[in-house]
């Protein structure tokens, strides 16, 4: 039997333009890249014999898809308890004044329920939702409807309420009160207000970076970036900050929810690049805080939750930095 390692590298060419339009636009949805790297059995059929079964079993397990950009098709499925009608619990701690009527961009959407949540309960007057997997970019297309068609949310905004954790983190430090007097802007509406793109955030070099647009003035970046350190170093982790930084306005916040580095050796053997990347890696997770404020321009930084999740794993700090 002979296995088939394929892993397809990007190709996408350099773009010119670095609006967000531009560089994540339809065509380059059409050149996709494989990003699963999968395993891939030959075409052996099964004998009938009853160990087969067995060994078909063995089989499936060992080249279960390797999800290497964290990827998965079914991470709600882990996140949120399927079929209980439990919404993701980030979301009680994001503020309505964080995205109503603002520009957003939800980097490592996966199938967009997070984005479609803030979209439709927020109403950002534009969300994007990105995504470096052109399948989990057409499937978060595809459920679209099933958010226009639910019920209208009666949502009552808890994000004052005391579990919310207050703490500034820079000398400058402090939590912006809430402004009650915020309305809707009348020209935004759900689902209009929404769009989904697939591409990958990390650009190749600083000239690209040079180009970089304020464009955003909310950036959520939400258990995405151990993926991009992975498949990048620190190289591309630096990149992907700093171009978060760059592409929002002034007065822009980056809603940031960063792996610990010990959820990192989980995945370190996942492909060659990775386990090249993961053994030269100087700036740990716990030192995006120091790096983002002192290296990258962020003003402020606020500890906005510690998650409570039932699972120990997504217990993960959520933090915001501002750029002045
Ligand atoms: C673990 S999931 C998190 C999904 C979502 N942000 C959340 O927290 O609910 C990470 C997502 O980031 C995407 N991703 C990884 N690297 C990326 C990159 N370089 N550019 C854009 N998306 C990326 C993956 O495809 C995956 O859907």
């Amino acid at each position: 039997m002979v296995d088939k390692i394929v892993e397809i590298s990007r190709t996408t060419a350099a773009p010119e333009n670095l609006s967000i339009d531009t560089l994540t636009s339809d065509d380059t949805m059409e050149n996709s890249e494989k990003l699963v790297a999968i395993n891939q059995p030959s075409t052996d059929q099964d004998n009938g014999k009853p160990n087969n079964l067995k060994k078909s079993r063995k089989r499936e397990k060992k080249y279960k898809p390797k999800f290497i950009h964290g990827n998965y098709n079914r991470y709600y499925g882990y996140r949120n308890k399927p079929g209980s009608g439990e919404e993701d619990i980030r979301l009680l701690s994001f503020k309505r004044e964080w995205f109503n009527s603002k520009d957003v961009l939800d980097v490592g959407c996966n199938v967009g329920h997070v984005t479609m949540t803030i979209a439709k309960r927020f109403l950002p007057k534009r969300m994007v939702g990105l995504d470096i997997d052109s399948n989990l970019i057409s499937t978060a297309r595809k459920n679209i409807k099933y958010y226009i068609d639910a019920k209208k949310e009666n949502y009552v905004d808890v994000s004052e309420s005391e579990n919310v954790v207050h703490v500034p983190c820079s000398a400058n430090g402090e939590s912006s009160p809430i402004n009650s007097s915020m309305f809707n802007d009348a020209s935004v509406s759900f689902p209009e207000n929404l769009s989904f793109k697939q591409g990958n955030y990390v650009l190749n070099n600083s000239k690209q970076l040079s180009l970089v647009q304020e464009e955003f003035d909310t950036i959520l970046a939400l258990s995405v970036t151990k993926w991009i350190h992975l498949n990048n170093g620190d190289a591309g982790i630096k990149m992907f900050f700093q171009r978060i930084f760059r592409h929002l306005r002034p007065g822009g916040r980056l809603i940031l929810e960063p792996q610990p580095w010990t959820s990192y050796k989980k995945r370190k053997n996942l492909t060659l690049t990775i386990q090249n990347n993961f053994q030269n890696i100087n700036l740990k997770p716990e030192q995006f805080q120091r790096y983002l404020l002192d290296v990258v321009g962020f003003s402020k930084c606020e500890l906005i939750d510690v998650v409570h999740h039932k699972s120990k794993g997504f217990r993960r700090p959520i933090q915001m930095y501002t750029k002045c």
